[in-house]
């Protein structure tokens, strides 16, 4: 299986309660590594601009206010298989329909506050690495 990479975000629900590296932890046991990792403050633009996809859904507005209402950590992470790999670490975008042992089932608050994100391709992992990374703050 090939070495690839994906982008994640740990949500504001999860820095607000102190979950970084326990978060973190999961993804790591799970066969990835971070190889790029920053926290910020995610602007309107940002939010609006990152879930630009899903902009005529009835939750954007809200999705964009909870990803801009406290600080989150955006990763790349680094490993075999990794888009599918971090899916299945991080479990179903519903916390109530996610497996045992999953990152969302462990820590997620709701299908909105609910921990990480994950890219859903190898072509939007790019995508996604490149609107929060320039290639010098990868270090694989
Ligand atoms: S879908 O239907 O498969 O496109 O949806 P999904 O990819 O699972 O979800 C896209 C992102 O929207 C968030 N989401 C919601 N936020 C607020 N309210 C509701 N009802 C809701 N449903 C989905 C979900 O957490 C996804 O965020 P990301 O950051 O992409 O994981």
């Amino acid at each position: 299986m090939a070495v690839t990479r994906t982008f994640s975000i740990i949500k504001p629900d999860a820095t607000r309660r102190n979950l970084t590296g326990a978060v973190t932890k999961m993804l790591e046991e799970a066969g990835l590594r971070v190889v790029a990792s920053k926290r910020i403050h995610m602007t309107r633009d940002q939010a609006e601009g990152f879930y630009a996809v899903h902009k005529e859904r009835p939750f954007y507005n809200d999705l964009c206010d909870f990803m801009t209402s406290g600080p989150v950590v955006v990763q790349v992470l680094e490993g075999e298989d990794a888009v599918a790999r971090n899916r299945q670490v991080m479990g179903a975008t519903n916390p109530a329909q996610a497996d045992e042992g999953t990152i969302r089932k462990t820590y997620a608050e709701s299908i909105e506050a609910n921990s990480v994100h994950g890219s859903d391709s190898d072509e939007n992992a790019k995508i996604e690495i490149d609107f929060f990374f320039s290639p010098d703050e990868i270090v694989g």
